[in-house]
């Protein structure tokens, strides 16, 4: 299932599930081997911009806390988690991003106790079962129920949970993915919804992303019961000069790239 085109048409979502582990297990090693040594075999990077946990504390204190992390990847931030003391679960719905995940639980000697291969739209956690659920560009751009998955979030939270999870900032959505002056013409509407999906030959869709502008997502988390606390927009940082796809400085310095939403369950 090769990409030949890109199109933006409307993306279901068991299509857009079936795309996207299409393409994240094809691309899971390359992906590793490209971004591995700036996200740590065990540390949990919200962004390109380089804000980490560590560092941020969004996610409060972890050690002893039963932790989720929803579309983990390889589950640097699982590992993370997991040498901060707390009890982790993660998920992916790539079975290719899950392996890569026990390679770097062999490599780092930090295993992640509980790997499961899901769809964020579905979660198979029983209600309540987490204290604070995670997300670092896992699942949420990908899927095109949001308030779906958003309510799945808030179902395994109990009361007083936390829910914290980073996307591409909505503003984006407006320009090219270029990480040059290109990237800075508007392009197209940021009140347009409709997916941007890559397809093959047969107009099968290989790759789908789902846009939602920022007052969506508030809505989103809202509607599912939740308090938002604080949305983070990570200023790219003096000195940092690696490109990572269509986030770069001369557009960090310009524009955000990334939204982190904190959100806790009453
Ligand atoms: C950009 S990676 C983020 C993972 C990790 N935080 C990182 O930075 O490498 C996006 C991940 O979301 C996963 N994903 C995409 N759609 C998903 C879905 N519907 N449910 C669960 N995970 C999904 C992909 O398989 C991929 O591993």
């Amino acid at each position: 299932m090769s990409t030949s085109g890109v199109e933006h048409r409307q993306a279901g979502p068991a299509e857009s599930a079936h795309a996207n582990r299409t393409w994240w297990d094809a691309e899971a090693r390359a992906y590793q081997d490209e971004h591995g040594a700036f996200l740590g075999d065990a540390d949990l990077l919200w962004c390109p911009e380089g804000l980490r946990e560590d560092a941020a504390h969004l996610l409060g204190d972890v050690a002893g806390r039963d932790v989720l992390e929803v579309g983990c990847g390889a589950a640097q931030g699982a590992r993370w988690l997991v040498r901060a003391g707390a009890r982790v679960a993660a998920f992916d719905v790539s079975m290719g991003q899950l392996r890569e995940a026990r390679r770097l639980d062999a490599r780092s000697g930090t295993a992640v106790p509980r790997l499961v291969q899901a769809d964020g739209q579905r979660m198979p956690f029983r209600d309540g079962a987490f204290d604070v659920v995670a997300s670092a560009f896992g699942a949420v751009p990908f899927v095109a129920d949001s308030a779906g998955l958003m309510r799945e979030a808030f179902r395994v939270l109990r009361p007083g949970g936390r829910w914290v999870f980073s996307v591409t900032h909505p503003l984006r959505w407006v320009f090219a993915d270029d990480p040059g002056p290109a990237g800075l013409v508007v392009r197209q509407s940021y009140f347009d919804r409709t997916p941007y999906v890559e397809v093959d030959d047969t107009g099968t869709a290989t790759y789908v992303e789902h846009h939602r502008t920022l007052g969506d997502r508030v809505r989103e988390l809202v509607a599912a019961g939740f308090v938002l606390r604080d949305v983070v927009e990570p200023e790219w940082p003096a000195g940092h000069e690696a490109e990572w796809g269509q986030w770069s400085p001369l557009r960090g310095r310009l524009v955000p790239g990334t939204a982190v939403f904190v959100a806790e369950r009453p």
